[in-house]
């Protein structure tokens, strides 16, 4: 049984098998979530990155966390929003899939997704939402080992609306 929940906080706080970043194709660190992320891990972070050649939009890879708290970090690359009509929404949905699916191949039990291509990428923040929670139930429909899932959005605005999907 797998348990969802939004939470606002600092990603990089949480203790969780996995935290996911909102990274670029070029997986060397950037700003937002993904600056945050490399600074609390520390450099030998993007050392390991740096061995993965990259990564594609809506694909999915996985490092250690190094000095976080989480054991691992999964990094996904959202879309760019150009308006919607470049298939923007089946690639936030892919990176949404791709990593409960790698979360589920390394058999962790609990991950936390921030609100992926919200920020510097600018898909707009309700459409992006339900097609995380809309990803997540997919996912739910199958067996895995995970068992809890974190919506860790950074403003009080993204967790209402969260709160809300979920409760529907
Ligand atoms: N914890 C949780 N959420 C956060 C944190 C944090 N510490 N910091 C920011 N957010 P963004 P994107 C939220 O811009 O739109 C980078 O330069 C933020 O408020 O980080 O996918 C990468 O290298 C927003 O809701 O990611 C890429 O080039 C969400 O995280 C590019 O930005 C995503 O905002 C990716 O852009």
């Amino acid at each position: 049984m797998i348990t969802s929940e939004a939470i606002c906080a600092d990603i990089t706080t949480l203790d969780v098998d996995a935290i996911v970043n909102a990274a670029n194709v070029l997986l060397m660190g950037g700003g937002g979530v993904d600056g945050a992320i490399h600074r609390a891990a520390g450099p030998d972070l993007v050392r390991e990155c740096m061995t993965l050649n990259g990564c594609r939009t809506g694909e999915a890879k996985i490092t250690k966390g190094y000095k976080l708290k989480a054991r691992h970090v999964i990094h996904t690359v959202g879309p760019v929003w150009h308006g919607g009509g470049n298939g923007e929404p089946e690639l936030l949905r892919s990176c949404y899939a791709n990593s409960l699916e790698l979360a589920t191949k390394h058999h962790l039990q609990s991950i936390a997704f921030p609100c992926i291509s919200t920020g510097v990428y600018h898909f707009p923040a309700d459409q992006a939402a339900q097609i995380a929670v809309e990803a997540v139930r997919t996912f739910s429909q199958v067996p895995s080992s995970l068992q809890k899932i974190i919506f860790c959005c950074f403003s009080e605005a993204d967790r209402a609306r969260y709160e809300e999907l979920l409760s529907q």
